[in-house]
């Protein structure tokens, strides 16, 4: 088994990393594949998450953890390839030595971007790091509100950027704050058909980009 390696990465914080890799997880795992998570990010809210998780539904071997800053992101990854169908790394809310670490690791570079114009503006530097890289990278619309202007505007910015954005998004909802709070992804939570099927369509497209 040769490990998949997605990292989640974008400068500004509060953009959906740890939201996006959370539900991802869940995805790749409701699909029967097992799952690596890397936190690079020393907040450790992903390791919170599963904390939480594991306290309410006990320890699953398909969902491996680890935390690893520097020099020790690539070794992490190592220890983790061929234990694991998909490696999913957080990042810190920088676009520092650590993130280029592991992006020099990574088959696929998603990018959240959050409904405004700040986190457009943020994420010159995160896209110049991935380019440089040469890794597939694409950026993925969070926290939509239909029907806003500042919805239109960002549209505006985001397709001026010379990086492919995802068809599925995130709209803005509770239940992405509520279910991160409680170990969950939105999958596994109390949450409208809607919501989940935005997170369907969002790790499918994941999916068919990771097939060789
Ligand atoms: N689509 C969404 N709808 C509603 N709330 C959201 C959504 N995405 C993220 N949030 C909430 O926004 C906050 C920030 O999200 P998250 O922690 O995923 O961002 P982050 O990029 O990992 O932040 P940091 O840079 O601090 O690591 C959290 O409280 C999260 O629950
Ligand atoms: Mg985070």
């Amino acid at each position: 088994m040769s490990s998949q390696i997605i990292c989640v990465a974008q400068q500004k914080g509060g953009a959906g990393k740890t939201t996006l890799v959370s539900n991802l997880a869940i995805a790749f795992l409701q699909a029967g594949k097992s799952v690596a998570l890397l936190d690079t990010d020393p907040q450790g809210s992903l390791g919170k998450w599963l904390d939480v998780r594991e306290e309410a539904l006990g320890v699953n071997d398909r969902l491996q953890f680890a935390t690893a800053t520097a020099y020790g992101i690539s070794r992490a990854i190592r220890g983790f390839s061929d234990k694991a169908d998909i490696i999913l790394i957080d990042t810190p809310p920088k676009a520092d030595s650590d993130v280029r670490w592991v992006l020099r690791d990574s088959d696929l570079v998603l990018v959240p971007v959050s409904v405004s114009q700040a986190d457009v503006w943020a994420t010159h530097d995160l896209l110049d790091l991935a380019d440089r890289a040469d890794k597939p990278t694409y950026l993925v619309m969070n926290r939509t509100r239909a029907g806003t202007r500042v919805g239109e505007q960002v549209s505006k910015s985001v397709a001026e950027l010379e990086t492919a954005k995802l068809q599925a998004s995130l709209a803005n909802r509770v239940i992405y704050a509520e279910a991160l709070g409680n170990g969950l992804g939105v999958l596994e939570a109390k949450s409208t058909k809607s919501a989940k099927d935005e997170v369907r369509a969002l790790a499918d497209e994941v999916f068919a980009l990771l097939e060789p």
